[in-house]
């Protein structure tokens, strides 16, 4: 049952995002879906009576105010596009600090135009790696945090490919208001991932199962228990992934790319993008709108072939929900389950597809699937430039890659790649790709239809001799 704490922001509530029902309920309530027809729900805005900047420009201003949390934290700056929780309940560790990077490498591997010479487009990686849990989790969780707070709520809980939870357990760590319950699939989850749980004390049930199943657990056990849930069916994770959006327009000087390149798991991530434009444009903020284009791996391709395969659209709402309850009995008979090396994306019953079909439609988006091999050669590029990233996040760039090879993205245009997990994530598949111990190689990778790392580093193993040692190094330099 949904519980309930009346609030006074008569300008906030949240809605049903199927046009047809558009059921509204207080921001207070608790709710993962519509109790009239079972839809998700959006936070709205009563944006003409509430104070809203009417430019971007508007929010430099809080630059000079660093010192004070809100302004210092890279999505309570831009508290004004979320403003459904009063700033004093606000709880901020200072996630969002996040940097914009034009990358000439990864942008020659893409097939785009460089700094060098062009001076127009460019391959920009968004490096979300550097929130506080390593993944762009963080801008979600502190939004979904403060919504449990605000409404007195004592337990949290998600179910994760990993980073959710290290997210939920370090709020949970850092601010001792919650007691963080995390649902992992059992050996679905990286060891980088795993330890950041259970070192920062989160409860931590492994099922015996998959995502898709701890998924489907956490919400039945969050009704039973009255635990607060944070996964991407709670809207109020979605106004915090906003932000994301945001900080790359900040870091263009307010400029629109042409298009955002995000990884797609539970679809929260592209759903979100596609609300923070559908705002931003309707608030008059930007005067067009970028093409987004949403990479599943070929493993976990619910939404390509939902999508790009049996055509299925918005709709205006009017989705066809016959085309995906056939292709979810499919999957059942077939018994398929998601698999991928990028384990963070290893997902088959995306809980925000519907929010992602609107987003594609708001932004003339695309759905691409790239296999685990182009995954790990897009990723050792993400590498060598020096930033780094865990596998799903490197399936923006080869979907990137795959799209420009269409001839769809151009190599003039300016494309924003959304790395949404540090590469010290998952060290497993990096060791792996880069090892010179082939059974490892085998091990790791193979199992996954890997066949070569074209792009290793490999180590080169030598005796402890001074002589052989200097003579490894001439040999290589
Ligand atoms: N990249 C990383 C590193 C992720 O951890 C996830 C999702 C995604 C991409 C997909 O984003 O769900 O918004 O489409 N990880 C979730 C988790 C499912 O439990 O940590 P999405």
């Amino acid at each position: 049952m949904a519980t309930s704490v009346q609030t006074n922001t008569d300008q906030v509530f949240q809605r049903c995002v199927a046009p047809d029902c558009g059921a509204t309920y207080d921001v207070g309530e608790v709710r993962t879906s519509c109790g009239t027809c079972g839809g998700l729900l959006d936070v709205s805005y009563e944006w003409d009576r509430l104070d809203v900047p009417d430019s971007l420009r508007w929010f430099e201003k809080k630059w000079a105010r660093r010192n004070e949390p809100l302004c210092r934290s890279g999505v309570w700056r831009f508290h004004e596009l979320l403003p459904f929780a009063p700033p004093e309940k606000v709880v901020t560790i200072g996630e969002g600090q996040t940097m914009l990077s034009r990358c000439d490498g990864v942008a020659r591997y893409v097939g785009l135009n460089t700094s060098v010479g062009m001076n127009t487009g460019g391959l920009f990686l968004e490096y979300e790696g550097l929130n506080p849990s390593g993944s762009f989790k963080d801008n979600g969780m502190t939004a979904a945090f403060t919504h449990a707070h605000t409404i007195g709520a004592k337990r949290a809980a998600c179910a994760s490919t990993g980073n959710t939870s290290a997210s939920l357990a370090l709020y949970c760590g850092v601010s001792k208001l919650m007691q963080a319950v995390i649902f992992i699939g059992s050996g679905k989850i990286s060891y980088g991932k795993l330890s950041q749980a259970l070192d920062y004390g989160a409860l931590t049930i492994q099922i015996a199962g998959d995502f898709d199943d701890a998924m489907q657990r956490v919400r039945e056990v969050t009704e039973q228990l009255g635990i607060y849930l944070v996964n991407s069916v709670n809207p109020f994770r979605l106004e915090g992934q906003k932000t994301i959006m945001y900080r790359v327009l900040e870091s263009l000087d307010w400029e629109v790319p042409d298009w955002i390149v995000v990884p797609g798991g539970n679809l929260g991530n592209s759903s979100a993008f596609g609300k923070a434009f559908m705002e931003l444009h309707e608030l008059g903020l930007i005067d067009r709108i970028p093409r987004l284009a949403v990479i599943n791996a070929v493993g976990a391709n619910t939404l390509h072939e939902l999508f790009e395969v049996r055509g299925q659209r918005w709709n205006g709402g009017q989705i066809d929900h016959q085309t995906t309850a056939k292709f979810y009995d499919e999957m059942n008979e077939q018994n398929r389950r998601a698999s991928t090396i990028a384990s963070a994306i290893e997902i088959n019953r995306p809980v925000n597809y519907e929010k992602c079909l609107r987003a594609l439609d708001i932004c003339d988006g695309v759905v691409r699937e790239v296999t685990d091999q182009q995954i790990l050669d897009a990723k050792s590029q993400v590498g060598a430039s020096g930033l780094g990233c865990e596998p799903a996040s490197a399936a923006s760039v080869a979907g990137a890659k795959m799209l420009r090879a269409e001839g769809i993205i151009a190599p003039s245009d300016r494309v924003v790649c959304i790395l949404t997990g540090h590469q010290l994530k998952d060290p497993t598949a990096t060791v792996a790709y880069h090892t010179t111990d082939q059974e490892e190689f085998n091990r790791v990778l193979g199992s996954r239809g890997v066949q070569r790392a074209e792009f290793a580093n490999r180590a080169v193993a030598v005796p402890n001799e001074l002589d052989e040692i200097i003579r490894a190094i001439q040999l290589n330099s």
